[in-house]
């Protein structure tokens, strides 16, 4: 079968059935390493990320002409790659780089894109797949945590927590690396701020917000610093004390001069 012909063979290929309903189904799973994500082959749908490499599979076929592999997202349709056996296999260019088609089990490795969140389907001569749905989440780099690192007790303070990559569904805190509960003293905020309210000195420690989406999760720590009251009272008592001493130094000096003045006349 030439290549050229392939065009004619696939209008001669079998409409696609309804996803579950279909005999011949897509399993997919995403490789190891991929964050956090779970590597469990599944069928009909499968969540990855970007970055990381899925293998589409399907069972084993008897193929006597050609097969393909296709994507649908919304009304867009398009052929992933195309395989005559007799012919090399036919990549379309968005793929070419990434993909690699098993000629053998006519297997399907992508490594993932933004824009792959699609739905996938595999057709031979004489058999076709219900579409696969993959969905494809931007993993989360290391959050930020702003606020100020250093309050006065009695004040109220708050920590935000800001993912710079991809979305948190999940967000949490810890002090001293256990989780913290809310209260009315520890509030938490639009899911991603914490609020101290009343800071003490208690309060200071290392504060860690966690993020997690659907295939990872980071984290990122924050030392916050509550100053007791009385570190401000204290130097301002000892300065006072000093100056007091070194006036009383100073008097007792001069008296002593004069002394010594009305000494030696
Ligand atoms: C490969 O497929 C594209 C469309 O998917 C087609 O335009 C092109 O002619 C094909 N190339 C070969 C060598 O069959
Ligand atoms: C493949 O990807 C690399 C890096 O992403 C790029 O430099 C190269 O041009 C790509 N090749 C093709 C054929 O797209
Ligand atoms: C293609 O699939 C066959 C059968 O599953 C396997 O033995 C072979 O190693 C695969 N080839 C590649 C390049 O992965
Ligand atoms: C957290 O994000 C950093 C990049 O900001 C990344 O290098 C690291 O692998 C991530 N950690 C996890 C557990 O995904
Ligand atoms: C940090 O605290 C100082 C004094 O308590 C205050 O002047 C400053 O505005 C605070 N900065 C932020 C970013 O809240
Ligand atoms: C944060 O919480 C608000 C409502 O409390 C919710 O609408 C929003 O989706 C949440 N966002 C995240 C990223 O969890
Ligand atoms: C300070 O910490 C101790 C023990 O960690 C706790 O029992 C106490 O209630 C805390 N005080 C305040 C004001 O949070």
């Amino acid at each position: 079968m030439l290549p050229v012909l392939l065009p004619v063979l696939l209008l001669l290929l079998p409409a696609r059935r309804g996803g579950a309903a279909a005999g011949l189904g897509i399993t997919a799973r995403t490789l190891s390493p991929c964050y956090s994500a779970d590597l469990r082959p599944t069928s009909q749908r499968l969540v990855s990320a970007v970055g990381c490499t899925v293998l589409l599979t399907i069972p084993p076929l008897q193929v006597s002409r050609g097969v393909l592999w296709e994507y649908k997202a919304g009304l867009q349709e398009g052929v992933i790659v195309s395989y005559a056996l007799d012919g090399p296999a036919n990549t379309s260019r968005p793929y070419k780089n990434r993909t690699r088609f098993n000629e053998t089990d006519f297997s399907l490795q992508i490594v993932l894109q933004q824009g792959d969140d699609r739905l996938y389907g595999f057709r031979s001569e004489s058999e076709a797949t219900g579409w696969f749905q993959l969905r494809v989440v931007e993993p989360l780099s290391e959050p930020e945590i702003v606020g100020n690192s250093s309050v006065k007790a009695g004040g109220n303070t708050k920590l935000v927590c800001n993912v710079l990559e991809g979305k948190a569904d999940l967000y949490w805190w810890k002090k001293n690396g256990e989780l913290l509960l809310g209260s009315d003293h520890i509030q938490f905020v639009d899911n991603s701020t914490l609020c101290i309210v009343k800071a003490s000195m208690n309060d200071s420690g290392y504060y860690t917000c966690v993020v997690r989406n659907e295939v990872s999760q980071n984290e990122t720590s924050f030392l916050l610093h509550v100053q007791n009251a009385a570190n401000v009272v204290l130097p301002v008592i000892l300065v006072c004390v000093l100056i007091g001493l070194l006036a009383g130094v100073f008097v007792w000096c001069r008296r002593r001069d004069r002394q010594c003045y009305n000494g030696c006349r």
